[in-house]
């Protein structure tokens, strides 16, 4: 069931999808690293990532959770397949795991020498994927086991790096972000 098992994945993953992207809209003011630099000179974080981002990524993630679970009973009555419902530690897990694991990569990046806006291939693309799914497995393990069965999972490592291309590309088109990735 390819199509069952493509479903889950994005609809699933939605809750993570959201935040970066809310987050590149609604970010700005104070740094989360406060300016600081660490013991390489370089800044911890850098000005890219802000409390504010954070704070409204990770709001969208569980508003968009909440909004798929009242749409679960319409989705559900069209297709012959079962969708997850969030419980709502799931909805923050994913939401926040998402936000952690960009926070992550923008801290790997300044420790490998690249400034803010810099492309890190790989890490751009799955950062946020890798930290929600550990996030929500160590937060919701019962349902997060019961729902990334191991093609899911195989489904979001595939489609979040095109996902994600297409999403920022748009957003650069539309003159949202600085770059394309
Ligand atoms: N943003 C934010 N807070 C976050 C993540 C993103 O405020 N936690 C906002 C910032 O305005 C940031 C923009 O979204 O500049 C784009 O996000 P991203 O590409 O992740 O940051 P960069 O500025 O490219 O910085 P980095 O090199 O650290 O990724
Ligand atoms: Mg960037």
């Amino acid at each position: 069931m390819v199509v069952e098992t493509v479903a889950t994945a994005v609809w699933a993953m939605f809750p993570a999808y959201i935040p970066n992207n809310v987050a590149v809209l609604a970010g700005g003011g104070r740094p989360i690293d406060a300016g600081k630099t660490w013991n390489d000179g370089k800044r911890v974080l850098g000005d890219g990532k802000t409390w504010r981002g954070t704070a409204f990524g990770t709001a969208a993630g569980v508003v968009v959770a909440l909004l798929l679970n009242q749409l679960h009973p319409v989705v559900d009555g069209v297709t012959a397949f079962d969708l997850p419902v969030f419980p709502l530690h799931a909805a923050v897990a994913l939401a926040f795991g998402a936000m952690l694991g960009d926070i992550t990569a923008s801290f790997l990046k300044r420790r490998t020498g690249r400034e803010r806006g810099a492309s890190f291939p790989g890490v751009d693309q799955l950062d946020f994927v890798v930290m929600a799914l550990l996030l929500t497995a160590v937060v919701a393990t019962g349902w997060f086991f019961e729902t990334f069965t191991l093609p899911v999972v195989a489904a979001v490592v595939v489609l979040t790096p095109l996902l994600h291309v297409g999403t920022n590309a748009i957003a650069y088109a539309l003159g949202l972000k600085d770059e394309p990735w």
